[in-house]
């Protein structure tokens, strides 16, 4: 029976009783990267302290026993997310190499004049590849915009799709706002349409894991390090039809079936997209952050979460002089900036000496930025393991901007 115990839940995570210059470190820049529990850092070093092996080629003890590990890891994501049986898990270093996959493999399905829909709030590795992948083949790209309150124009939304349109991708939520989009009406309706449906997961998942059948998106995305997994991990789920019709994103080991000095034939997926030696060590550590995070009760931690980023909204507010990014309901709990009488990047080393981690800059967002008419924002983003002591902090670092700047 999932729980929700902050501080109990908090003691798992061993840099949060760190010191940052002499103050508690009040880790706030969650949006960045995610902290890891004890039961994360102990797979990594179990598997190198007692299970190292490479996958899917020795037949000696070690290796058996890390593949099945491996293969065990990646049935473990697909059921927390329950992924449709007509889908794969690709194992892929973050949200950005697996949007690359899918953009790569897309390539040769699309042709000049077709239409791809975007939104204003994409994080750049929801951006940049589509762009290039415009370039490459002559598409069109629109981009829809956003109501005040930093909710995307849904009715634009829809009333861009044609039947040139053939893809719309889409972040679940916001890395900037925290808006969280309807995904699930968002794919139903870019289906109707008879568009393929991409959903960036990077900032959604660190809030509880998805159910990717109720979404029924043909591809899902999502990075390892923003859900208390180690770096350089990542997961595609996707759809096999499509994704065995992809040719390789990268070739080598692993990904053939047969190679001959006259040609080579290929696996299907997953494994005709996992190249080489992958991370294995990885794969495992993610699997056990989605063992962690199914013992935790998500509709509280998402209470406990906004109701923490709320206070900081409160001790802002204050202040006077602050605008806000990202005001809707449905959203997660980021509280993006701007203290007119101070500079982002000042008001970041500000709070730092207060021990406090947030992030300043465009926050990979440089097309939401023009949108919004500014060039930065201050971002302080919260997990289910922040808590008031945290907020505290980070309001005594904003008084000490205002006396500093004001
Ligand atoms: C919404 C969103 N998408 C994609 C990414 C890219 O993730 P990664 O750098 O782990 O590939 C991020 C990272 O901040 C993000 O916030």
């Amino acid at each position: 029976m999932p729980i929700f115990d902050a501080e109990k839940l908090r003691a798992d995570f061993p840099i949060l009783s760190k010191e940052v210059g002499g103050k508690p470190l009040a880790y706030l820049d969650n949006g960045a990267t995610s902290q890891k529990p004890q039961c994360v850092i102990d797979s990594t070093n179990q598997f190198y302290g007692c299970g190292n092996a490479n996958i899917h080629r020795g037949v000696h003890y070690l290796s058996r026993t890390a593949t099945e590990a491996y293969e065990a890891a990646r049935s473990t994501i697909k059921a927390a997310l329950n992924a449709p049986d007509s889908q794969e898990l690709i194992f892929v270093r973050g949200a950005t190499e697996a949007i690359n996959l899918v953009t790569n493999g897309l390539e040769e399905q699309l042709s000049e004049g077709d239409e791809i829909i975007l939104t204003m709030m994409e994080h750049h590795a929801n951006f940049v590849p589509w762009q290039i992948l415009a370039e490459r083949r002559g598409l069109k790209l629109h981009f829809i915009g956003l109501h005040e309150n930093g909710s995307l124009d849904l009715e634009a939304w829809k009333a861009a799709f044609n039947n040139r349109t053939k893809v719309a991708a889409f972040t679940h939520v916001s890395n900037v706002l925290g808006t969280i989009n309807p995904v699930a009406e968002m794919t139903d309706f870019a289906h109707e349409q008879g568009a393929l449906v991409l959903v960036d997961g990077a900032q959604a998942i660190p809030h509880g894991p998805a159910d990717l059948t109720g979404i029924g998106a043909d591809f899902y995305v999502f990075s390892g390090h923003k859900v208390f997994a180690p770096d350089g991990i990542g997961v595609l789920v996707g759809s096999c039809d499509l994704l065995n019709s992809f040719r390789p994103y990268q070739s080598g080991g692993d990904m053939i079936d047969r190679v001959s000095i006259s040609g080579t034939t290929y696996r299907e997926a997953p494994e005709r997209f996992e190249a080489g030696t992958p991370n294995i060590s990885g794969a495992l550590g993610l699997a056990e952050a989605f063992r962690y995070m199914g013992e935790i009760d998500w509709v509280a931690a998402a209470k406990h979460e906004n109701n923490l980023a709320n206070l900081a909204a409160t001790e802002l507010e204050s202040l006077g002089d602050v605008r806000f990014f990202g005001t809707t309901e449905d959203k997660t709990a980021i509280v993006s900036f701007l203290y007119d009488i101070a500079h982002p990047h000042d008001i970041a080393t500000i709070l730092d000496t207060e021990g406090v981690a947030v992030r300043d800059g465009h926050h990979c967002a440089q097309p939401l930025m023009d949108y919004l008419e500014v060039t930065a924002t201050v971002r302080a983003s919260f997990a289910f393991y922040n808590n008031e002591s945290d907020v505290e902090a980070f309001a005594r670092g904003m008084n000490k901007v205002k006396r500093f700047f004001g």
